[in-house]
């Protein structure tokens, strides 16, 4: 079976229809194949800042008259884009073409009286309508900013024609769509603004995997407090016989630099931005952070600063994401997998994060026979002059354009590659190998530990430290049992309406109750009947809700 490719003329033909508008989705990503088209991650993050910057979120009530209120709100100028959404009661994004707008809409606004308790003043970017004058008698249509419960989607999966199309179909209900990123940008320039009332320097930009192209309705907010230019500025040699004092002090190290400006920042988010709430710090964290929840927007978020090479990490993702469209379905596919299963977690801990996991997956793709995606140091090859990066002394430079990168040889079908997945890890021999996305090959492990996956550009680390030896056993186990399950699955062309089969087999986490005693589960009978019975309660469940 031959992978179809997404092209720009392609995505427009009706052939291949479902790959194609999971491929094409994703929020704004680079996935055409038109080289006119092709933008670099920084085109892409730049508009996206931009777009946000020209932004307010506008609390309404939930049957507001879309009419009458953009009607209400182009007074103030021009409205390119707006959606609603809801999350805490209904909120409007509003995207205007001119910054004053925001200053015409802001000064028509009156400030809110509370009793017995004191505003602080910050101006800010959100509003609340508050006129009867514009309300309706139907709930206005609102943006889905969640993922589709895990049961929902398995229904859905029943419905596809083949594994690959569950693939897509998985890929297309997860995926950040264009609204949510603008969401997230907005928040993003929301805290920037607090942040510059301090450093007016400033820049707030989300990483993660906000921008990696590996994003899921619902992931945290990664955000990158950036005070570069006051660095490069100290950097620069002058000749006159004056120095400025300088906003910060001085102190001992960078990283107590990074835990003070972030102490005083989570400080400033906590007292004066709107919609923030539970401000943490965790200042003694590897990575100091600030956590908090930004309310109306219903995003987790999670600044820090000082951290430059993720910042890398995320552009390297999103340009092995853009690569192959394949790639972002198995990994959507896999991290859902993986998640049900319990390998990954929302909690920190032993577990293997989506980042490892990730990393495992670009490995994997690597070792394939033609390689599906090159390895760091072939996209190191092809890097321009204004590709250069070295951060901390680390080389992190790789190529930004896309169409430098020749396409791949490999035409595996996404079935027969998710089923290598869990056939290549289920047997890795994890006690002498580490991977590394660098060289796409296994090396030996630099030290004992029980997976190793060394850092790509901080090439001394290891990104799965935290990970114990029997959550990596699990890890084998549950490959093993899937890769299984995965043969059973492709060999088996007629499917029952209304029943699980292909991913939605593998997303069964009961289905794999009792792992490790893989022989003794396997005489209890073919899968196909346990998931038979377990989709039937599922299905009543589903109803019941
Ligand atoms: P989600 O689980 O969807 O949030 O994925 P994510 O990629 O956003 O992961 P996370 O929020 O945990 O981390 C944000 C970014 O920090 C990642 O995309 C990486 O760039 C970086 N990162 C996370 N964990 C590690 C790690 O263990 N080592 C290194 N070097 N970078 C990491
Ligand atoms: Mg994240």
């Amino acid at each position: 079976r031959s992978v179809v490719r997404v092209t720009g003329r392609a995505l427009s033909n009706a052939v291949g229809g479902q790959q194609q508008v999971a491929a094409a989705a994703g929020g704004g990503l680079c996935l055409d194949e038109d080289p006119v088209t092709r933008r670099t991650f920084a085109e892409v993050q730049k508009e996206r800042q931009e777009q946000a910057k020209h932004t307010v979120l506008i609390n309404c009530p939930p049957n507001v008259n879309e009419n009458k209120f953009l009607k209400y709100l182009s007074q103030h100028g021009q409205i390119t884009r707006h959606f609603f959404y809801e999350g805490y009661g209904a909120h409007a994004v509003v995207e205007f073409l001119d910054r004053e707008s925001i200053e015409s809409l802001r000064s028509a606004t009156s400030l809110p009286t509370v009793e017995n308790e004191c505003i602080l003043p910050f101006k800010s970017r959100l509003f609340t309508l508050k006129s009867d004058s514009a309300l309706g008698n139907v709930p206005v249509p609102c943006h889905r900013q969640t993922a589709l419960p895990i049961n929902e989607l398995i229904q859905k999966l029943c419905k596809a024609q083949n594994i690959e199309e569950q693939a897509y179909a998985l890929l297309e209900e997860y995926q950040l769509t264009d609204e949510n990123i603008r969401l997230r940008f907005l928040v993003s320039s929301l805290i920037k603004d607090i942040a510059t009332a301090y450093f007016p320097e400033a820049t707030v930009n989300p990483y993660g995997s906000t921008v990696n192209s590996f994003g899921k309705l619902g992931c945290d907010l990664d955000l990158f407090l950036d005070l570069d230019d006051i660095q490069k500025r100290i950097a620069v040699k002058t000749t006159g016989p004056f120095a400025t004092e300088y906003l910060i002090k001085r102190v001992p190290s960078a990283r107590v630099a990074t835990q003070r400006i972030l102490s005083v920042i989570g400080e400033c988010i906590d007292n004066f931005g709107p919609g923030c709430t539970g401000v943490q710090k965790i200042l003694n964290a590897r990575c100091p952070l600030v956590r908090f929840s930004h309310q109306p927007a219903g995003l987790q978020c999670d600044l820090t600063s000082d951290n430059r090479i993720a910042l890398r990490s995320s552009e390297l993702l999103y340009i092995y994401g853009c690569f192959d469209h394949r790639l972002r379905a198995l990994v959507f596919t896999l991290r859902c997998w993986a998640r049900v299963h319990g390998i990954t977690s929302a909690i920190p801990g032993a577990w293997i994060t989506n980042f490892s996991l990730t990393m495992m997956i670009l490995f994997f793709l690597q070792k394939r026979s033609p390689p599906v995606i090159p390895t760091l140091d072939h996209l190191k090859g092809l890097a321009g002059k204004e590709d250069k990066h070295i951060i901390d002394g680390h080389d992190c430079s790789f190529v930004s354009n896309l169409n430098r990168i020749k396409p791949s040889q490999n035409s595996e079908a996404l079935d027969v590659l998710l089923g290598e997945f869990f056939e290549f890890y289920g047997n890795f021999d994890f006690s002498k190998n580490c991977i590394d996305i660098r060289k796409g090959k296994e090396q030996n492990k630099p030290e004992v530990c029980p997976l190793y996956i060394r850092n790509p550009f901080e090439q001394t680390l290891n990104v799965s430290k935290n990970v114990n030896q029997s959550q990596l056993d699990r890890f084998v186990a549950l490959a093993r049992e899937s890769a299984w399950i995965m043969q059973e699955q492709i060999s088996q062309s007629v499917h029952k309406e209304n029943t699980a089969w292909g991913l939605g087999t593998l997303l069964l986490p009961s289905v794999f109750q009792g792992i490790g005693k893989i022989k003794k589960k396997r005489k209890r009978g073919p899968a196909s009947d346990r998931i038979k019975s377990l989709l039937d309660s599922l299905k009543t469940n589903g109803k019941a809700r």
